[in-house]
């Protein structure tokens, strides 16, 4: 997704304008670029690729900078990633760098050609800078309002104009932007990890509102040019907790970060000595549960919905979000629809979500970016406190919206009076005991594994039941960051075709942590192994198996299993994409939050 910067102040505009695209480098991006005043001309530098040649370019010009500029690294929807697609874009009067997509740009660049204009990019963003000049006749708040009206789509934008060397102006509709407040000093940045180290202080713009930032402060219209007043919020993730400390990418740092999460988290919601899950939602009350995500905030849903119908007995269905908005769901009176999200942000997520909110049904989010929209717009929302989550693979946050899921499962079933307390006190047991479980097979080394592994094409992962739910994240993780094709398979359906697809050598990577299914799996792990493949296998203590290529856990329930598993295959999926070289913390073709469609 892209990344948006601006800033005006004292200190030298390209300084903190790089320092700002550093930040929000785990976006994802393709192509970077600034635009500042320079002798109250407005001059642009941009570059393909990383911030690095931005940088060289800036560090190269003898073109004078001052105090003011916005800047932006952009992830390509339309328009390839070059330099002449990058932003920021100057039509005429306007330069503005944006963040989302205009879906009516084709039709507006049609009604802007007949006026005159022409372009030179093939973006969506040139149509918008485009648009707001020919509103433009000296009052660019008005020009936005009436620009505002014709598009149609998502859109954050920052914008300066000619002849006014000293305002930024921005404004927002379906995509984030905060305002930061300096001392004497104001940002905007797409999201506020971006400007930590400048301020903790900022406020979220709203839809329907122009924020106009100069030296003297800044200033917030509405639609009736009515000024706002906005309260400003503080910050409380700390510049330091974005480091790496000592970790050689985030993605491991933040993997290593989920023990201390999941203590965190258990002393925000759980009392095991009276038995007690505070602090969370009952959603006994539900007769059915509509869970709507994407990518592997969608597979902690499976990994919900699982726990829910085992120990709360309520019906689950899990959509992804992109297909579930185009659908008609069916809701009862008695349905929740909740939404998992690490950014809150995810365009189809979000549309998922008001969707469900225009038919009145309660919705309930999973969400880590407290500042997001969906954590603004859902009826109740749980926040993971997983802290700024850099690495575009989720780690962390999956494993945290996975124990919130658990916990609101527990809830529920004691809520109904449908679990033993010789049972509940067993769970709680269990769950409180994580965080050391966690921790140790974190420090195990999964290389041996791994050599096995970063060289295939391919590779499968299979399993039942839950151990088939871990296997949707594991591949994900795999292919997300070591570019090798991966297929989570249920163990039962691979000899219903796919398994054709096995040759000698190909790595068959088998779960086998539930009791009651081991057997089955096993069968099916040898049904694969007869046609050459080459067999690794997750299994607890318990399950006699002689592969030799094998990670053993400890046996858990269900209800703690995949706490204990899933992080094994992070680390895994980490060492492979290592192995390969791989530009892990930030994939190519990813973006941390996809606010696009
Ligand atoms: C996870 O590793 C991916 N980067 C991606 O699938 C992500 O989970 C998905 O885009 C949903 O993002 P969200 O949780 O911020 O909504």
């Amino acid at each position: 997704m892209c990344g948006i910067i601006g800033y005006i102040g004292k200190r030298k505009v390209a300084d903190v304008l790089l320092t700002g695209l550093k930040n929000l480098e785990y976006r994802g991006y393709d192509s970077c670029g600034i635009s500042f005043f320079s002798n109250d001309e407005i001059k642009s530098i941009k570059s393909a690729g990383k911030i690095q040649g931005l940088e060289e370019k800036i560090k190269n010009t003898e073109i004078e900078m001052g105090h003011l500029g916005i800047a932006h690294t952009r992830w390509a929807t339309h328009g390839s990633a070059s330099e002449m697609n990058a932003h920021p874009h100057t039509v005429s009067n306007i330069t503005l760098v944006h963040n989302g997509i205009i879906e009516n740009a084709e039709l507006l660049k049609g009604e802007l050609l007949e006026k005159g204009y022409f372009f030179q990019t093939e973006t969506d963003t040139e149509v918008v800078a485009a648009l707001i000049d020919s509103y433009y006749q000296g009052d660019l708040v008005s020009a936005i309002f009436k620009a505002e009206n014709r598009m149609k789509g998502s859109y954050a934008l920052g914008i300066i104009v000619k002849g006014e060397s000293d305002k930024i102006y921005a404004v927002r509709k379906d995509s984030p932007l905060v305002i930061g407040y300096g001392n004497e000093e104001y940002f905007i940045a797409s999201d506020i990890s971006a400007i930590l180290e400048f301020t903790k202080q900022y406020v979220l713009l709203e839809e329907g509102e122009v924020a106009i930032l100069e030296s003297s402060g800044v200033k917030v219209i509405d639609s009736n040019y009515q000024e706002v007043v906005k309260k400003v919020l503080l910050a409380d993730i700390d510049a330091e907790r974005q480091s790496k400390n000592s970790y050689e990418h985030y993605m491991l740092k933040e993997i290593m970060e989920e023990p201390i999460l999941l203590e965190n988290l258990i002393k925000m919601f759980v009392d095991s000595e009276k038995m007690v899950i505070s602090n969370l939602p009952d959603v006994s009350k539900y007769e059915e549960i509509h869970i709507v995500a994407c990518g592997s905030a969608l597979y902690a849903g499976e990994v919900g919905k699982y726990l829910l119908e085992e120990k709360s007995r309520i019906p689950v269905f899990v959509s992804a979000a992109s297909e579930y908005r185009y659908r008609s769901p069916i809701y009862s009176h008695k349905t929740l629809v909740i939404l998992i999200s690490q950014s809150g942000e995810t365009a189809d997520t979000i549309a998922a979500l008001r969707m469900a909110k225009d038919r009145g049904i309660p919705t309930l989010a999973i969400v880590n970016t407290e500042s997001s929209t969906i954590a603004r717009e859902v009826d109740d929302v749980i926040f993971i406190k997983a802290g700024v989550e850099v690495a575009v693979a989720t780690t962390k946050a999956y494993i945290l919206q996975v124990a919130i899921l658990s916990l609101l499962s527990l809830k529920a079933a004691i809520a109904k009076g449908i679990i033993r307390d010789s049972e509940m006190s067993f769970l709680f047991d269990e769950f409180i005991s994580l965080p050391e479980k966690i921790q140790e097979v974190l420090h195990r080394n999964y290389q041996n594994i791994a050599k096995e592994i970063y060289n295939s094409s391919t590779v499968f992962f299979i399993g039942r039941g839950i151990d088939y739910t871990m296997c949707l994240e594991g591949s994900l993780k795999l292919k997300e960051v070591s570019y090798i094709h991966s297929e989570a398979y249920q163990a039962g359906e691979l000899k219903h075709g796919s398994i054709s697809l096995i040759e000698r050598g190909t790595p068959v990577i088998a779960l086998i942590t539930s009791e009651e299914l081991k057997d089955k799996s096993v069968s099916n792990l040898i049904e694969a192994k007869s046609r050459g493949a080459k067999c690794i296998v997750v299994v607890t203590e318990k399950t006699e198996i002689e592969e030799v290529l094998k990670i053993v856990v400890e046996e858990l329930s269900s209800f703690t299993q995949t706490l204990l598993v899933v992080p094994i295959l992070q680390l895994l999926a980490y060492e492979v994409a290592k192995l390969r070289g791989c530009e892990i913390d930030q994939p190519r073709n990813l973006a941390k939050s996809v606010t696009v469609e």
